[in-house]
């Protein structure tokens, strides 16, 4: 009798992007020249000040768990660094591992099987995918240049079902770099109040984005939960660490029981890694890095325009452009592959960020030195003026 895989792990849907990126690797392994614009991590590594306190822990031997719920220093710098008009308590303060393992906690904490989780497609595809491994039923609603990409209080009064428990926010957007305004935010925050439901937002590309800086969702009110990480504007991916903000009391106890039962901890070395992170030290590199994403996005912008991509919404945040390729190709899955194998540039199709209109959009990075971005829309300006 052979073993059998769940239902579930059957089920999930794989990130097309990982294929891609294992092609231009073997491109690469064959000598190619490949400019990676599919990859969704900083290209920097972790600030100098994050990587010396990762070292001083290990050299003071704390390699032992922390509480469940995170170093009790980190937890309240952490809090400290919000900006909210009262303050917050670090109670309400969870380290996990990474922001992933935040989002798997607050969907074990709010739903239960057939539950519904309303949110934007297109949209970070792991969020509806954890969804399901939840048993949870996931309510994609199309979203288009009109609302920024991003859900409204109308859209979701519109869609609302019996069933719908949760709505999640990302702002700024994976894959769009646009954010919600502070009001509409608000209006979704009263809306479920008075209907009974969660609010999440995911703030993880908060720390990047280049106009005035946003609001955290905890501004509006204490019921709301935050996701957010050390990953991408502390640039810290891979030591796995981010936090999560539940509403007080009830959801505080909630949560440190099923983080006690789900990972036990965050990685203790990581955390004193992200205490250094948010230190004053670090703050100087960051901001001129952040600095160096707003002027990348500022050249490649026009270049994905003038190959003939459209762009409808222009990026607030993040390190994404999302842009219509219809006007070059049918199929932006099969353009992709194109691109990689002919042209030798990496970019992300969207069928990774959902099905409302996918086949007409890609994803573009720019979390690559310009001279690559440059060089990427040179090949790719290239192939179009050979192949149109
Ligand atoms: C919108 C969004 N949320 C969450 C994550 C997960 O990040 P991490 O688990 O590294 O904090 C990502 C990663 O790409 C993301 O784009």
């Amino acid at each position: 009798m052979s073993i059998r895989l769940a239902a579930r792990a059957q089920a999930i849907e794989p990130f097309h992007v990982m294929r891609i990126l294992a092609q231009a690797r073997e491109l690469e392994a064959q000598g190619r020249s490949i400019i990676h614009m599919e990859i969704g991590e900083p290209d920097f590594p972790s600030p100098e000040p994050v990587i010396a306190a990762g070292r001083q822990a290990l050299d003071n031997k704390l390699t032992h768990y922390t509480a469940a719920n995170g170093l009790p220093e980190l937890r309240q710098a952490i809090a400290d660094q919000y900006d909210l008009c009262s303050n917050l308590d670090a109670a309400r303060i969870l380290v996990t591992p990474g922001s992933s393992g935040a989002l798997q906690l607050v969907m074990a904490m709010l739903l239960n099987s057939g539950d519904g989780i309303m949110l934007a497609d297109p949209g970070y595809p792991c969020n509806r995918h954890i969804a399901r491994l939840f048993t949870a039923e996931v309510q994609s609603i199309a979203v288009n240049e009109s609302t920024d990409y991003q859900l409204t209080a109308e859209l979701v009064e519109k869609y609302w079902q019996k069933n719908t428990k949760v709505v999640l926010i990302a702002s700024p957007s994976n894959p769009t770099g646009t954010m919600i305004s502070y009001e509409q935010l608000s209006d979704i925050y009263h809306l479920l109040q008075e209907k009974g439901a969660a609010l999440v937002v995911d703030e993880i590309y908060h720390g990047l984005v280049y106009g005035e800086k946003p609001d955290s969702a905890l501004n509006i009110g204490d019921q709301v939960f935050v996701i957010n990480s050390f990953s991408k504007y502390y640039g810290m991916t891979g030591w796995r660490v981010g936090w999560l903000v539940v509403p007080p009391d009830e959801f505080i106890e909630a949560a440190n029981r099923l983080a006690q039962n789900m990972y036990l901890a965050a990685p203790t070395l990581s955390q004193y890694a992200a205490l250094a992170a948010i230190g004053q030290e670090a703050k100087e590199e960051l901001t001129r890095r952040r600095d160096v994403f707003h002027l990348r996005r500022d050249v490649l912008l026009p270049l994905v325009e003038a190959a003939g991509f459209t762009v409808r919404t222009k990026p607030t945040g993040a390190f994404y452009i999302y842009a219509d390729c219809s006007e070059i190709a049918d199929d932006s899955m099969a353009l992709c592959e194109t691109l990689l194998h002919q042209a030798g540039v990496a970019i992300t199709p969207g069928a990774d960020f959902g099905s409302y209109e996918s086949n007409k959009y890609v994803r573009f990075s720019y979390a690559n030195a310009i001279e690559n971005l440059q060089e990427g829309m040179m090949r790719i300006q290239r192939w179009i003026n050979d192949n149109q």
